[in-house]
């Protein structure tokens, strides 16, 4: 059955700010829509949000950082939703601690349709009279990609309180993967030297993109495509999750944790079947494993003789190939098996959608990276500490919001998005 949701946004370029900016508004309704009211309010994890919440907060944030600042005496709509919907802004203030998001029944999933009316309507107001102000313009922008970051989020975070709930409900039905001949896994080799990285900054970025600057990259070889849940399981039933020797010290302390890891996050006991947005289905032995964290693909690439990619290797070999995948916009919301006909074009596949890719770098900043100003300095660069890279985007990341110099992170242990890896090697 074929995905009926609108997952399509618009065309950053070709669309007035008004109409871009009601598409994606639009769209994040239409995630939501397969969702019951109730489905919207649970938290399952400290790391989530519920649906609502995500609905409420970017509203929040075009009410924060536009209205209230660029709408001379603008009275929100209601003020105790500052600090109910913050996130994380603490030059705002103060704001509901984030593990509680969940136990918030009010304001009411209908309470918040009414919320992103009211501020759509003095935002569509606003862009009209600021058609000519550039620096405005900008942060709508800013406003709208955080949007899209959170449409991420919501299916992320639907489909694990879907998991955890014994019912297994499904967000959809959706379409059935293809399923092509298995693919090798070759290294493709790719020399060594001094290269450039990062954003320009010409077109939207986020700043930890920022800026440009020289890398030093040795020679070496990057996989083909992503590790497939079938080399998973062959890693699993090798006792890969038995041997100490192959985990870095903080992965074996979580192993060894009541309830510590012994296979993906959402793969059932027996290693046969994973729960996705359509519910339980087979394991698709030639698709992307996905739900594991740093420590697991970390330890598979010791097992395989191999190490995870730097960013500075996986964005390289991102800039020849166009951003093309199974991203939000194909509708499988779950990672597929590579196609014989997409290698055929460019050696290395899948950099795009199905897993954000772990690297083997840490979230740090680039040599003169500057955060934004203001309070919106608290976007990125304060969380550079402790996690790590992963690129690429995900099944169920918009198209347009991905990008070869697109840095996102995660702490190591986190396995709750769509987490996946390919291997390399130093030659
Ligand atoms: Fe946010």
């Amino acid at each position: 059955m074929a995905a009926t949701r609108p997952f399509r946004t618009s065309s950053e370029h070709t669309e007035p700010l008004g109409a871009r900016y009601d598409c994606i508004r639009r769209a994040s309704l239409a995630l939501a829509a397969p969702l019951t009211p109730e489905d919207q309010v649970v938290q399952v994890m400290p790391e989530t949000s519920p649906t609502k919440w995500h609905l409420a907060h970017v509203t929040w944030f075009f009410e924060r950082f536009c209205l209230a600042e660029h709408v001379p005496g603008y009275e929100p709509v209601d003020p105790r939703y500052d600090h109910l919907f913050n996130s994380y802004y603490y030059t705002v203030g103060e704001m509901h601690a984030r593990p509680q998001r969940g136990l918030l029944s009010r304001p009411t999933v209908a309470e918040i349709r009414t919320y992103r009316e009211r501020v759509d309507e003095a935002m569509q107001r606003l862009i009209e009279q600021r058609a000519d102000d550039r620096a405005f313009r900008d942060l709508v922008t800013l406003g709208l990609h955080h949007e899209q970051q959170h449409q991420e989020l919501l299916l992320t975070d639907i489909k694990q309180v879907f998991f955890a709930n014994p019912l297994a409900p499904a967000y959809e039905a959706l379409q059935t993967p293809p399923s092509p001949p298995p693919m090798p896994l070759d290294f493709v080799r790719r020399p060594g030297g001094e290269f450039e990285i990062g954003a320009t900054g010409k077109d939207f970025c986020f700043d930890n993109e920022t800026p440009r600057h020289r890398v030093l990259v040795e020679d070496h070889a990057l996989g083909s495509r992503l590790i497939t849940n079938s080399e998973y399981r062959e890693f699993i039933d090798a006792g890969g999750y038995r041997e100490p020797k192959l985990w870095l010290a903080d992965g074996w302390a979580k192993l060894r944790e009541p309830g510590g890891f012994t296979r993906p996050l959402c793969w059932s006991v027996d290693v046969s079947r994973e729960f996705t947005l359509a519910g339980w289905r087979e394991l698709d032995p030639h698709a992307p494993v996905c739900h594991v964290s740093f420590y697991e693909a970390d330890a598979f690439a010791r097992w395989a003789g191999a190490r995870l990619p730097t960013e500075a290797e996986w964005e390289l070999a991102a800039y020849e190939t166009p951003v093309r995948g199974n991203l939000l916009d194909a509708g499988y919301l779950q990672p597929i098996a590579a196609a014989a006909e997409a290698r055929a074009r460019h050696p290395i596949q899948q950099l795009f959608g199905d897993v954000w890719e772990w690297c083997a770098s840490p979230y740090a900043p680039y040599p003169g990276f500057k955060p934004l100003a203001g309070s919106l300095g608290e976007y990125n660069g304060k969380f550079m500490c402790n996690q790590l890279i992963v690129r690429g985007g995900s099944c169920v990341t918009a198209a347009e919001h991905i990008r070869a110099t697109y840095r996102s992170f995660f702490y190591p242990q986190d396995r709750w998005q769509f987490l996946g890896f390919r291997l390399a090697k130093t030659l």
